[in-house]
């Protein structure tokens, strides 16, 4: 008798895409990339770093360099690292800093951020650095890649192979190794107080459990999907790290579903977009920071009142947002610094159902290679 058995589904696991998959597995790499580096009551511990004290205390400026979805992560981690160590971080699309000759000397300390390690922008940039001799660190999730081999320090996202080319948990992940390392750079610079790095670590070793509650609005996303599919445009607005977040939920859905979206600053808005904004836009508005709720809860009015459709993201017990939004969705409570990595899931989600809804090929989206290794 014939038996049928289909490796690709096999490989899989029931998902019926490789990007659910993985949108899935984020508690999972989530966890994994935090394991012995963050535990409870110990300093944070980088057995793979090499650095000296001295050559931390030393570190002037920090260049994150990074392509596609890697540099939305560095986008978070100017605003993670710069918090909590006081380092002033800059964050370059790779392509564009080995072209404008930055200033670069021995106190500056480039960090490139690449899932596979092979982009060939990124390696390029972490070369022209190295020549000038910056000490490069890179944040990789291939070990063994050519990033990896090359740098003087490699921290490694623990997310597992990741087969779709749209990225997911290789992101929320590089946002952990961002945590960790401002936390480390803060601990030997003494810019956070112990109780200040505890409070964020012990929130940290919540968000495998709230990362899966998180998915908990795959149903949602999936119907919010189903009637909003046929747009030609779609929004996502922000103030703060919740701005780098919607860049990237802007780039998930433009890479997959095909339609034209842009992520804007919520106090931009006033200077060019909202001039877009007609009847029926619609409007992803990320409102999860506590500083810049009431902000973010004006922008919506601003633009349900020219007669967008607006999809609200908040916190849990920030119910006002639904006097403004049409729909709205929640995340678990955690420090501020550290929500990104659970409001990018809703996007993710969102930007897979609208894909699936249109009949796109989710996982080899047109156009698109996972790794991009000639220039
Ligand atoms: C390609 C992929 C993106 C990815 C980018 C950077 O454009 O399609 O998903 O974010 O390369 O890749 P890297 O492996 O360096 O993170």
């Amino acid at each position: 008798k014939h038996v049928t058995w289909n490796a690709d589904a096999a490989e899989k696991g029931g998902y019926e895409h490789f990007m659910l998959k993985e949108i899935c597995e984020q508690p999972g790499a989530i966890k994994a990339t935090m394991t012995s580096r963050i535990l409870p009551g110990q300093p944070v511990k980088l057995d793979d770093i090499a650095f000296t004290e001295k050559e931390i205390k030393e570190i002037e400026k920090i260049y994150i360099v990074a392509c596609g979805t890697a540099y939305h992560a560095g986008v978070v981690g100017k605003y993670v690292i710069e918090k909590m160590a006081r380092i002033p971080v800059e964050v370059d699309i790779a392509s564009e800093f080995r072209y404008r000759d930055p200033l670069l000397n021995d106190k500056t300390l480039l960090i490139a951020v690449s899932q596979s390690g092979e982009t060939a922008d990124t390696l390029a940039a972490m070369r022209e650095a190295k020549s000038k001799g910056v000490k490069v660190m890179a944040i990789t999730n291939v070990v063994g890649s050519s990033i990896a081999r090359e740098a003087d320090n490699v921290l490694y996202t623990w997310a597992g192979p990741e087969i779709a080319v749209a990225s997911t948990k290789a992101y929320t992940t590089q946002l952990i190794t961002m945590y960790i390392l401002g936390l480390y750079f803060a601990q030997h610079r003494g810019t956070m107080t112990n109780e200040e790095i505890e409070a964020v670590k012990n929130d940290m070793l919540t968000l495998p459990e709230k990362a899966e509650k998180t998915l908990g609005h795959r149903e949602t996303l999936q119907k919010f999907a189903s009637n909003n599919y046929m747009h030609k445009n779609m929004f996502f607005l922000g103030r703060g790290i919740d701005y780098a977040v919607a860049m990237e939920g802007a780039l998930k859905v433009k890479e997959i579903s095909y339609i034209h979206s842009e992520a804007y600053a919520g106090g931009e808005l006033k200077h060019g977009t909202i001039a877009l904004i007609e009847e029926g836009t619609v409007v992803i508005a990320l409102a999860t920071q506590s500083r810049l709720y009431d902000k973010m809860i004006s922008n919506i009015r601003e633009v349900t009142t020219r007669g967008a459709k607006v999809l609200g993201l908040a916190v849990e017990g920030n119910n006002s947002i639904e006097k403004v939004a049409e729909a709205a969705l929640y995340v678990p409570p955690v420090q501020d610094i550290l929500i990104p990595v659970l409001a990018v899931i809703p996007l993710q989600l969102l930007a897979y159902y609208t894909a699936v809804q249109k009949g796109c090929d989710v996982d080899k989206p047109r156009n698109l290679a996972k790794s991009v290794t000639v220039e």
